[in-house]
């Protein structure tokens, strides 16, 4: 992999990396669009087990990498990068990114390690690849900062760089796990776009967050969502702020049934 990406740059080449766990979509997708349109895509997939708690759905996940692989080319990635788990974690591997702060809250209060998980594995597939770009959703909007501020601390040199949200067109944003909605847990699940929609609307004309967040809390459960939290919070930081003045973003993560959503939206 490092020699390729090597000789595409030796030829004068940007190499653009989008790190996945497949089960691609057209979420995925559009971040692969935007690397090629900047130069050589490189995807990985790999499903890293250290971000994954003992009660998630590390086993379960959805695994399909012939069909990710056909995917990719039919979009034109220029290389797939799969790493097998022993060569991400061989025996004696002892190391462990840790972001301070900005992984205390959200979903960082209810998924301990998945933060270290994910920044440790991105670390490693930044430092495997060297790409000079990676590409990231703002759909996981907390893991996006928390990776920013591990390159820039690192001094990695990587640009780090947020694509934009896609979405059904009842809003529902695309992600590997809808697959595990019920249907009717599938027509209940736009409610939670919606809802920070609204949220976004009130902060944004100068409600209190707290008092917007509360009947956004109310409406979630009443279309059956169980709410681990909707916060209006700094855009850059992720505080909770409790009245919008600068940029900021609305921020919710909601299980309907076994299946745990998250979403976000700028105010
Ligand atoms: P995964 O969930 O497969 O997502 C891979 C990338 O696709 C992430 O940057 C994610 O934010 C982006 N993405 C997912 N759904 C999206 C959507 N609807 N619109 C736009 N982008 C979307 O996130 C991970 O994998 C892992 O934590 C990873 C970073 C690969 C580390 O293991």
């Amino acid at each position: 992999m490092r020699a390729q990406v090597a000789a595409w740059r030796a030829a004068g080449e940007r190499v653009v990396l989008v790190p996945t766990m497949g089960a691609l979509h057209a979420g995925h997708l559009a971040l692969v669009a935007e690397a090629r349109r900047e130069g050589r895509a490189v995807v990985s997939i790999f499903v890293n087990p250290t971000q994954f708690g003992p009660s998630e759905d590390f086993s379960r996940y959805p695994r399909d990498v012939e069909a990710d692989l056909a995917r990719l080319a039919e979009a034109g990635a220029d290389a797939a990068w799969t790493p097998e788990v022993v060569t991400m974690y061989p025996p004696g591997f002892a190391t462990r990114i840790e972001v301070a702060g900005l992984t205390d809250g959200l979903c960082g209060a209810f998924r301990p390690g998945h933060f270290s998980g994910v920044a440790t594995v991105v670390t490693k597939l930044l430092n495997q690849v060297r790409p000079d770009v990676a590409l990231f959703g703002e759909k996981d909007f907390q893991q996006l900062q928390v990776i920013r501020r591990a390159v820039a601390d690192l001094d990695m040199g990587i640009e780090i760089r947020g694509v934009p949200t896609i979405r059904e067109a009842d809003g529902l944003a695309l992600s590997s796990r809808n697959r595990y909605l019920t249907p009717e847990e599938r027509s209940a699940a736009p409610r939670l776009h919606a809802v920070l929609a609204a949220v976004a609307a009130a902060a944004r004309n100068g409600a209190e967050t707290a008092e917007a967040c509360a009947s956004g809390i109310a409406e979630l459960e009443a279309a059956g969502f169980r709410v681990q939290y909707l916060a209006v919070c700094d855009a850059g930081t992720l505080e909770p702020v409790a009245r919008v003045a600068g940029p900021a973003r609305v921020l919710a993560a909601a299980y309907l049934g076994r299946t745990r959503l998250i979403d976000n939206l700028p105010v």
